[in-house]
Order: structure tokens, then sequence, then C-alpha cells
């Protein structure tokens, strides 16, 4: 690292991403390391979060693994009260909800939706905030989505959740500042991860890669510059802001 970059180390900081078994999480979570920082790798899935704090252990910097569904707010709990300070919370789990016309969105389905996004979202920042506002300091980064941003036609309960997080990041925003926590969201264009194959076939990937105004689609480490960033003190007076890294896809829509 040369000198001009000493703002966005996150030397020593310690980071807790929800969902970071997979995809962006994963992503965001070595990219973090590289800079310096220890993670908390929080997923459901123990494999895949055992998996991610390797890749974290091989940066030289410490992992340690929450398991736990979001959703449940006990297991996060207990579980927080083993891993000590957090400086800086990302909350990143989710589930996909493309291709779903609103006559398939069950009662289940839309519950999971928002459960997962809305309410994993709300109380793993509750459950956090506390040791934040008694330190004066903290960054919270949250995940909406570019359909947070111009809908999507197939996956209104997606959107809506999405929704959800870029109005709980601009309220916390205002209701944080006052012990210096700052609360930006990342929402990110289409991203190629597990969770978008399972909805998206190749061809259509391709199909979409195609009309990109920046020659093709984000990759996960393009959105974990932009979270990288807003943990940083390079964004120490960034709060309440919806950054999409999304390589102009909101220009053309999608
Ligand atoms: N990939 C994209 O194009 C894209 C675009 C915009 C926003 N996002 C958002 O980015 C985030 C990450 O998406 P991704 O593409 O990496 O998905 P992914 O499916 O590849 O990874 C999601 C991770 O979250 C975990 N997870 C799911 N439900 C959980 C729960 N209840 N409790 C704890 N962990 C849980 C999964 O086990 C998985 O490891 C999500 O919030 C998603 O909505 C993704």
């Amino acid at each position: 690292m040369n000198s001009l970059d000493t703002r966005q180390t996150l030397e020593n900081k310690r980071v807790l991403i929800t969902g970071a078994g997979g995809g962006l999480g994963r992503s965001h979570a070595v990219l973090m390391a590289k800079r310096g920082a220890d993670i908390i790798v929080q997923d459901v899935n123990s494999e895949r979060a055992a998996e991610t704090a390797q890749q974290v252990l091989a940066t030289g910097r410490q992992a340690n693994v929450l398991v736990s569904d979001i959703v449940d707010l006990d297991t996060f709990c207990s579980g927080l009260s083993e891993i000590g300070q957090i400086d800086i919370l990302v909350n990143n789990a989710g589930v996909g909800g493309l291709g779903r016309k609103i006559e398939e969105i069950t009662a289940e389905i839309f519950d999971e939706m928002f459960n997962v996004h809305v309410r994993g979202s709300f109380f793993a920042t509750q459950a956090i905030l506390p040791q934040m506002k008694a330190r004066n300091a903290g960054k919270i980064i949250n995940t909406s989505s570019i359909f947070a941003m111009g809908g999507h036609y197939e996956a209104s309960h997606y959107a809506a959740a999405k929704s959800a997080i870029s109005g709980f990041t601009k309220s916390w925003a205002r209701e944080f500042a006052p012990w210096n926590i700052t609360v930006n969201a990342v929402a990110p264009g289409f991203v190629e991860t597990e969770m978008t194959r399972a909805s998206t076939p190749p061809d259509k990937i391709a199909a979409l890669e195609s009309t990109m105004p920046l020659g093709r689609l984000c990759k996960p480490q393009d959105i974990s510059h932009t979270v990288a960033w807003l943990a940083s003190s390079d964004t120490d007076m960034v709060t309440g802001q919806v950054i999409s890294p999304n390589a102009g896809q909101v220009i053309v829509g999608y």
C-alpha cells in the first residue's frame, strides 16, 4: 500500500459481514481482510462460512465464524456475545427473488423476503448498535439493490424489501449521527453470483452484459471496492447515501 492509500486502510478494524459465506459477502470479506481488517463471517451455512474464513486467514488476518440464520435473533445475539468489538457492520445476507410475478408470490415467499432482508438488517443493527454508541464510532453498510431504484417487473417483493433498506439507511444516518456512526448502502447492479445464476440462465446474463454502457457486468469485487470505501476513513463525512455500482445499468434500464 503506498502512502496515498493510507485512509483506505482498514488496519485492525473488526468487521462483521452477514451472509459472508458466498457471493458478494465473501468478496467483501477477502478484500477488507487484504486491507487489514479482521472479519466475523456470519452465515446460515456453516460450510460456506468456514470456506470464507479460510480465505480470510490466508490473507494473514483473523476470522471468526458466526453461524446463524439472520432471522433467528437469539442465536445471532448469543454468537455475538463471544465475538467482542465490531467496528463495521455490513448487512449483506439476502435471498433472491427474480422471476416471480405477483401471482406467484405466496405469503411464505413474501415473509421470507422481508424477514431476511428487512427484519435481518434491522435486528442485526439493533444488536450491534449499543457498542458502537458506547465508542462514539461505527460504520454500517447496508445492501440495497438497483431494483430499489427502478423496480422490477418480476420481483416486486424483492424490490420492495430493498427499498426498505434504503429507508433504513437514510433514517439511521440521521438517528445515529450524534454518535459519529455513519450509515450508507450499496445498491449493486446485476452481479453473477449463486443467487443470480439460480434465476438467470447464461444466455440471458450474456445478453444483459452486452447492454452495459461500461462494457461488462459488475463482478463481486467491483461491489466490494465500494463497500470497503464506505468502511474506510475516506468516507467519514458520507452518510445516508445509497451508492450504486452498476456498470451504467441504471442508465439503460434492465
Ligand atoms: N448478485 C446481485 O446481482 C445482487 C444485486 C443487488 C443486490 N444484491 C444483494 O447482495 C447481497 C448478496 O447477494 P449475493 O448475490 O452474494 O447472494 P448469494 O446467494 O451468492 O450469497 C448470499 C449469502 O447469504 C447467505 N444467507 C441467505 N439467507 C441467510 C440468512 N437467513 N441468514 C444468514 N445468511 C443467509 C447465504 O447462505 C449466502 O452465503 C444480497 O442482499 C442480495 O440481495 C445482489
